[in-house]
């Protein structure tokens, strides 16, 4: 049944995502066009918890307009501002406290009907936390370079990711072979392996090393081994910045702390070349992409996405359907329970026909038995 929305607020937070602008526009023209009025919430829940001027903001069409194309967020984000560990001065120490109760009062007396809460796992868990303690209403849009939110096929933000990465992987073609090097190529993805998977195919990449499956350096080896005896003698591996070698670590550059309570990955590539020197005795380079994945604006498909999911995230709101987050199945945007994808993570499927298609191109993924490559033949099985 349809229901009366008057107020609604929105939020973005987490690492940011090429598209989240195009999420607040048309979050507010799709509200503003049946009379909603949308006011921002500035730095994930910062601006809701802290007496800031200007710590919530009226989104109008002037707010939002010409912002589509642009990267970054209008309401800025943080990866600190959990509320039920949100960082709080006590006399000459910055400790967590549980925020939440707080945040809740001040929503409902700001007379907000609805949250829309745009962010990845981590918002979308504490979104569904928010529920649980008392919010009124909340969409969730799931947004992140990784494309690791459980229930939606895709997430805005990956497409262009996968875009800036396999254009670094094919201008790293040709100075490669130019001096006859392996080069390791570190890409973001944190626990999961969708761009290092996409971006490696699509760029031509000898081997791609996902954090699905762990690695082994012979296996490694061999390929470039292989790669040699057929007078190729320069390659470029992938490496997600979550891969393992087998019954080994991740490369962890920051353990994080008690207010961003998850590791900051990174380094995997430098760890992987020098071995693969060691080994073959092959000059070897390592290039981290980090946040340039992230960084400028969307590509079209993510611009699109973005738009769709903005727009559905109202229409959900206004037809009267219980809170959720906003999803893609099959090309259409549906509503999924937050309880669905809160605390899950989408991994890369390993029998999916994306990986099938690398395999089958003799690309590398570090599992491959000894023996596998046949020197100067295709892979042997
Ligand atoms: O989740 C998006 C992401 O870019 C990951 O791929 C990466 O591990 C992390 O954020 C980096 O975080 P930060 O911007 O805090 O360094």
């Amino acid at each position: 049944m349809p229901r009366t929305i008057r107020k609604i607020a929105i939020n973005t937070g987490g690492g940011d995502a090429p598209g989240l602008n195009a999420v607040l526009r048309s979050v507010t023209l799709a509200a503003i066009e049946r009379g909603i009025e949308v006011w921002g919430i500035k730095h994930g829940y910062r601006g809701l918890l802290e007496d800031e001027p200007g710590g919530l903001v009226r989104l109008d069409r002037d707010a939002v307009r010409g912002i589509m194309h642009l990267g970054g967020t209008i309401l800025g984000t943080a990866n600190r501002g959990d509320p039920f560990h949100y960082p709080t001065q006590e006399g000459d120490k910055v400790v967590p406290k549980d925020r939440s109760g707080e945040l809740v009062e001040r929503f409902r007396r700001e007379g907000f009907d609805a949250l829309v809460a745009v962010g990845g796992d981590g918002s979308m868990r504490i979104a569904n936390a928010l529920l649980e303690r008392g919010l009124p209403l909340v969409v969730g849009v799931p947004k992140t370079i990784d494309n690791d939110v459980y229930g939606t096929e895709l997430t805005f933000g990956f497409d262009t990711a996968v875009s800036i990465a396999t254009e670094a992987i094919d201008r790293l073609h040709s100075t490669t072979e130019a001096h006859e090097r392996v080069m390791v190529v570190e890409v973001m993805g944190r626990h999961t392996g969708w761009i290092a998977l996409r971006s490696g195919i699509a760029g031509g990449a000898d081997a791609i090393l996902i954090p699905e499956i762990p690695f082994s350096y012979e296996s490694i080896v061999q390929k470039v081994l292989q790669r040699e005896s057929r007078g190729r003698r320069f390659s470029i591996l992938v490496a997600a910045e979550g891969a393992c070698p087998k019954g080994g670590d991740l490369t962890v550059r920051d353990a994080g702390d008690e207010f961003r309570r998850v590791v900051v990955l990174g380094g995997v590539a430098e760890r992987v070349a020098k071995e693969i020197a060691a080994r073959t005795g092959k000059e070897t380079r390592s290039m981290v992409l980090g946040h340039l994945q992230r960084g400028g604006g969307p590509t079209t498909f993510d611009r699109l996405l973005a738009l769709r999911f903005g727009a559905g995230a109202v229409r959900f709101l206004v037809q009267g359907c219980e809170s959720g987050m906003v999803a893609l199945r099959c090309h259409r945007v549906e509503l999924i329970p937050l309880a669905e994808t809160a605390g899950r993570t989408k991994t890369v499927d390993l029998d999916g026909d994306t990986v099938t298609t690398a395999r089958e191109m003799g690309i590398c993924f570090g599992d491959e038995a000894p023996g596998h490559f046949a020197p100067g033949g295709t892979a042997a099985s």
